[in-house]
């Protein structure tokens, strides 16, 4: 076997299968697409899944393709062992319901032994323990000795994955490495947990759906499902031991080491840290690349805990400061011959990671000290296990993740209470449940569309024209085909043909009237479902409704105008943020209806009011320019070398639709959409954004209004304008301004007035206070009640008085609405006498049933009730006299 290039093994085995006529097809991307059932992709076959199961007709009944796929099921051993990775890709060939068990064992044996050039007599097959008829084409068609077939058990051969779904009996090809490979044992031969024998192809023979109930029933079309892992090809290829040996991979490896400054190899605990952090950007820079941003859930969670981990374990190899920008660009380097996208997004994808990188360093820090407080108290304690609570409190207020807790713990020979941290997790959980979609493995949760034929879809008219001329192919409720509906019901509707446009791209789906002639429905909404049929979703509003009639299909115009406007406002809005903001700027998502334009975007730090306003006006100039707007399909190459813009993640076809807006030097914009479009910018009216937030870290939001959304802002302006010139009782609005700068002017006029008057009523209130003291053991005490007065002006009273006054204890409540309060004061003299404030209003609040205290010099308290402040200020001389013997 000759040494290949990871990326040279991947064509090649692309190109084999080409050649036994499979489509090709680019990786889906790492984001499942209609699949509530998984985070990411994790199998060749996972983005096929309903080509499988029937649900959807496939391109072509054969395919192949290289397929990016995550898998974090086994994240803590990732660098303990130089087996594990989170990132692989996966070579697949997949028939659906074409070619089966024959072929699929003959072209891989062919590729093996021919195209791979791997020696025979070190391949060896195991098949599933019932399954006769694998067995025999290996050895009588392919020619495989008997001693080199082995029989296995379920757990070895039967794939499935879930509890229910297309799974079947498989067969793998396993590479015997050599015997300097094997434990030694006697009995060591294929199927053995050591490293000779390894299993490097996977033939799955999916012919049975699996039920949840654990039963098993034929599946209509057999089916194959291959999957090779191509890391660990390339490793079997070039003869090296673990796929961080492997050329690509090892490049970022190299690179880790370089920023470092270490060697691989050298020391257990580096390398489990290299390896980490190989493996992980690897991980987090496709997932960049395919739209995920870091998060707390899903799978921005998964994206945040590697790329966490990984800046963690660069600590670790005592990298200071940020480092992983230079790792992408290594990432991007060697793999961007089958992923252009990494090329195309680069700045983007190390904005994100950078960003995020940032953020993390941070908290690290913040972390760090709180849990070497709580390892010094366990240290002092003699505790080895850091309770639950703590743990928690790390993770949901610091932002410290639990698997850094623990593994910081692990290095120190401590340990995370883990059921006292689930129960903690439990309990938050059980608070912020939200509604989840379907679980079920398969993801395409039955619905009634389901049930509708296969091969059925409907064709869109609406980019011509708004009234349209079908059959009612079918009716539906929530759960069953129906043939006739009567009025006030609500059904869906499929029918051939309809000028209704069904939401997506962020588009909502038209509203409008249909008729036949027995009966009338509005339509409320229209969406895709199942194999490209349009569901009108119908409320009868006259007569019945019933399958097979003739129906005709109207849409609302001027509902639909509005959707256009603002979605073609959407595309210039986002050209204008790209030309203000930098090109990391990126659709995150769009929601486009009559009423507004909400449109989310890439981009690090709030907007300040000159960059809006500048994205706003260059909207504007672009509708004021009068724009036409032409919309052409064209191959995806020819769309991708115009520089249309793309969404990330998204699948796209070999043919696209692309909306162009102005043309020669003056295009405002080019992107890649299935939506309706104004045929003019000018048509759009006028653009204004009403509000610009964060929705999650990285990305931002504008919402906006065009044509008829702006008069409406505009006229609500103008009432309001109108009715606060009415309030201020000026004639003209134009005058509001001046107006509302002379009132406020009179408002402080007025307070200081106010104040003025205040001050001159309490010195009033304290000379008549001074005039009432009594002597009580040499020092001369007054009380008095105030009302309408606030403990502010009570306490300064009281200073004033203390401060002029040096032999004066005075105790004085005052009460400022149904709230009262006591100060005592006392001079200087007073206080050296043995008043002391804090204790005086203390023992007076509590006769009121009251509290407070403080200085010798000034204190407050509160007052309980209210009718016993006089009891409690007749007993003020007796308790000064205790204080001043
Ligand atoms: N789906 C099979 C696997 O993942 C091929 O091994």
């Amino acid at each position: 076997m000759e040494w290949t290039s990871l990326n040279d093994l991947r064509e090649s085995y692309l190109k084999f299968f080409e050649s036994k006529n499979c489509l090709r097809h680019k990786s889906y991307p790492l984001v499942p697409q209609n699949d509530n059932s998984l985070l990411l992709i994790v199998a060749g076959m996972a983005p096929l899944k309903p080509y499988f199961t029937g649900q959807e007709v496939p391109p072509r009944t054969r395919m192949t393709t290289c397929q990016k796929c995550i898998r974090t099921g086994d994240i803590e051993n990732v660098g303990k062992t130089a087996r594990h990775g989170t990132y692989f890709e996966m070579l697949g060939n997949f028939s659906f319901g074409d070619y089966f068990k024959d072929e699929a064992i003959a072209w891989a044996w062919e590729y093996v032994t021919e195209v791979l050039k791997l020696p025979k007599d070190r391949l060896y097959i195991s098949v599933y323990e019932d399954d006769d008829e694998a067995e025999k084409i290996w050895h009588e068609k392919v020619g495989v000795p008997m001693d080199h077939i082995f029989r296995m058990g379920k757990e070895d051969n039967f794939w499935e994955a879930g509890t229910d779904g297309p799974c079947g009996p498989c067969s793998e090809i396993y590479f015997d490495r050599g015997e300097e490979y094997g434990c030694g044992k006697p009995d060591c031969t294929v199927g053995c947990d050591c490293d000779r024998y390894m299993e490097f192809w996977n033939l799955v023979f999916t012919q049975f759906e699996r039920h949840e109930d654990g039963t098993y029933t034929p599946l209509k079309q057999k089916n194959i499902d291959t999957g090779m892992g191509l890391e660990r090809l390339a490793a079997l290829m070039q003869g090296v031991d673990s796929i961080f040996d492997v050329d690509t991979v090892k490049a970022i490896r190299d690179k880790v080491c370089e920023i470092a400054g270490c060697e691989y190899g050298k020391e257990y605990k580096k390398d489990v840290s290299i390896r980490v952090i190989t493996d992980h950007i690897r991980s987090v820079t496709f997932l960049a690349s395919d739209g995920v941003l870091p998060s707390n859930e899903g799978r921005g969670y998964v994206m945040r805990r590697l790329l966490r981990r990984a800046v963690r374990h660069g600590k670790l190899l005592g990298i200071n400061g940020m480092f992983l920008k230079d790792i992408v660009k290594t990432v991007v380097d060697c793999n961007k011959c089958e992923y252009n996208e990494l090329e195309e997004k680069y700045d983007y994808i190390v904005k994100v990671l950078t960003t995020e990188e940032k953020n993390f360093n941070a908290t690290i820090d913040r972390g760090m000290k709180i849990l070497d407080d709580y390892i010094q108290e366990m240290n002092a304690s003699g505790k080895t296990v850091l309770d639950g609570e703590s743990c928690f409190k790390l993770s949901d207020t610091y932002g410290f993740p639990i698997d850094l807790t623990r593994e910081i713990l692990e290095e120190k020979g401590l340990s995370v209470d883990e059921d006292g941290y689930n129960v903690c997790m439990d309990k938050q959980r059980e608070t912020a449940r939200t509604a989840r979609g379907g679980s079920k493995y398969m993801g395409a949760d039955e619905t009634v569309f389901h049930h509708m034929d296969k091969t059925f879809s409907t064709t869109f008219t609406g980019y011509e024209t708004l009234d349209g001329e079908s059959e009612i192919k079918y009716l539906a409720t929530d759960d069953e085909l129906i043939e006739n509906a009567g009025v006030g019901s609500e059904v869906y509707m499929v029918c051939g043909e309809t000028p209704f446009y069904a939401e997506s791209g962020g588009q909502v789906g038209d509203k409008g009237v249909i008729s036949t002639a027995s009966g009338k429905g509005e339509v409320l909404d229209v969406q895709k479902v199942v194999a490209g049929k349009f569901a009108h979703k119908v409320k009868i509003t006259e007569g019945a409704l019933s399958v097979g009639q003739k129906v005709r299909l109207q849409v609302d115009k001027k509902n639909r105008d509005d959707i256009m406007r603002n979605h073609s406002a959407a595309h210039l809005l986002q050209a204008a943020l790209r030309e203000v903001l930098g090109d990391h700027v990126h659709q995150a998502g769009q929601l486009v209806d009559a009423e507004r334009v909400r449109f989310d975007f890439s981009h690090f730090s709030a907007m300040t009011d000159e960059e809006k306003l500048r994205v706003e006006s260059l909207v504007n100039a672009n509708i004021l320019k009068g724009l036409d707007v032409e919309v052409k399909e064209m191959p995806i190459k020819e769309a991708e070398k115009l520089g249309a813009m793309a969404l990330f993640g998204e699948k796209y076809g070999e043919t696209v639709r692309v909306v162009t807006m102005g043309d020669g030097e003056q295009i405002a914009s080019r992107e890649f959409c299935g939506g309706t479009h104004v045929d003019n910018t000018s048509r759009i009216g006028l653009f204004k954004i009403i509000s610009e937030a964060s929705v999650a870290s990285g990305v931002r939001r504008i919402e906006g209004v065009t044509g008829r959304g702006v008069l409406k802002i505009v006229a609500e302006h103008s009432e309001k304008i109108k009715k606060a010139a009415a309030i201020l009782k000026t004639a003209n609005p134009f005058e509001l301004v001046k107006r509302c700068a002379a009132v406020m002017q009179e408002v402080k006029d007025l307070e200081k007035e106010r104040d003025e008057l205040q001050s001159s009523i309490n010195s009033m209130r304290s000379k008549t206070i001074l005039e009432s003291t009594v002597d009580v053991n040499g020092v001369k005490v007054a009380t008095a009640m105030l009302s309408n007065i606030k403990p502010d002006s009570l306490k300064k009273m009281a200073e004033d008085i203390r401060s002029r006054f040096d032999e004066v204890v005075v105790v004085i409540a005052g009460v400022s609405g149904d709230k009262a309060n006591l100060v005592a004061a006392a001079g200087k003299e007073a206080v050296s006498k043995g008043a002391h404030c804090g204790k005086i209003v203390g023992r007076v609040a509590a006769v009121t049933g009251g509290k407070g205290g403080g200085k010798p010099d000034c204190a407050m308290a509160g007052v309980g009730d209210r009718f016993k402040i006089d009891e409690a200020l007749a007993q003020v001389n007796d308790i000064v006299s205790e204080f001043v013997k």
